[in-house]
């Protein structure tokens, strides 16, 4: 257990090599308050704990030269950051969202890390994405706190792409997008024991944008909870894509007024259906109950759906007197036991 590289890049305002154990004046918030940043790491090749106990904070948009992350931690393996409990990272994302043609940083990305573990960050007000996961191998992430307002834009919890092995669980994640997005190449991704809400749900894609090929497979959810989110479980691909998500399950999920808790949407970003799509097979939806805030509470909007089974589906309105209802098209699966009723003939 080595820790190879230890790179810490917190662009804006400090890029360093973590090499010892590090104190840094950060840039001052709005009210003039310095935050410390006290990260402290071995870096002697050989211990591979490292404790984050202050809080970082970002520094205004003006003082961002990079756009595209603030954070940056790539390269490196068999890394452990520990929050214990206290660690704070805190995007300042207020200056940003007011601005929407903004390209706004990621707060936290890992980038070619292996054997990655992270725990008890509590990370808040990203600019964008809170955290990125792309290009990694074997991560973990448990007892994580993610949270930004339901109406900050583009603020996913997770974004994970080209990954494998990867687990997020224990944590809660209130954001203004996808709870967590599973994007093109990433597989094995295990989501458990989540609290999501608000924000967008747990989406798989979109894939297949700008007629590409892309893939994802094995991805379970299993033991989540969404409250007032605007989707449950999703997965999106462009028509005219190739490629496939394959070997998905969501399983136990518990629903609070819930907008399209499963949906199924090929027809994503355009109306007009084209030759080829993203193949979506081998899913299971299981044990998902609760509440929907829409009228559609199980949505099958499918160009080509294979193997896709749904059994102890117990989905109702949220909205007193109104009666959750199903919509399925070119679908090829099995439909167990399911309120709303599915009829796919
Ligand atoms: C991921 O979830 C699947 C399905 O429940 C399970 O078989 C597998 O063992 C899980 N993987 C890990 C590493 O937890
Ligand atoms: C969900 O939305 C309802 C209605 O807007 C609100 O009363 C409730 O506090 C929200 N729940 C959570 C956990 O945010």
């Amino acid at each position: 257990m080595k820790v190879l590289i230890f790179c810490i890049l917190i662009l804006g305002f400090v890029s360093s090599c973590l090499c010892e154990r590090w104190n840094i004046n950060a840039a001052p918030t709005k009210n003039n308050i310095y935050n410390v940043v006290d990260y402290g790491a071995r870096g002697d090749g050989v211990t591979d704990d490292t404790q984050l106990k202050g809080k970082i904070v970002a520094p205004p948009q003006k003082a961002f030269k990079d756009k595209s992350s603030w954070i940056r931690i790539q390269y490196v393996n068999s890394l452990t950051i520990d929050g214990t409990s206290t660690g704070r990272i805190d995007g300042f994302g207020s200056t940003w969202w007011p601005c929407k043609s903004c390209r706004r940083p990621i707060a936290l990305s890992f980038h070619s890390c292996n054997d990655l573990t992270v725990s008890n960050v509590r990370i808040t007000n990203s600019p964008g994405g809170h955290i990125s996961i792309n290009g990694c191998n074997n991560a973990k992430f448990s007892h994580m706190d993610v949270q930004s307002p339901g109406d900050s834009p583009n603020t996913d919890g997770f974004d994970i792409s080209s990954s494998k092995n990867i687990l997020i669980e224990d944590s809660n994640i209130r954001v203004g997008d996808d709870c967590i997005a599973i994007n093109g190449g990433s597989s094995y991704i295990n989501a458990s024991r989540l609290a999501c809400g608000p924000g967008h749900g747990i989406s798989i894609g979109s894939l297949g944008r700008g007629n590409s090929y892309e893939t994802v497979e094995e991805v379970h959810v299993q033991n989540c909870k969404f409250t007032n989110t605007t989707n449950g479980a999703r997965i999106k691909t462009f028509p005219g894509g190739s490629g496939y998500a394959r070997k998905i399950s969501f399983e136990q999920i518990h629903l609070t007024n819930v907008k399209n808790p499963i949906i199924i949407d090929q027809h994503y970003g355009v109306r007009d259906v084209k030759e080829s799509a993203v193949k979506v097979s081998d899913v299971r939806y299981y044990g998902i109950k609760g509440t929907s805030a829409s009228d559609v509470a199980i949505n099958l909007k499918c160009e080509s759906c294979f193997n896709v089974v749904l059994d102890q589906i117990n989905i109702v309105s949220s909205q007193p007197k109104k009666k959750a209802q199903s919509y399925c098209k070119n679908f090829h699966g099995k439909i167990g036991s399911t309120i709303p009723k599915v009829n796919c003939n």
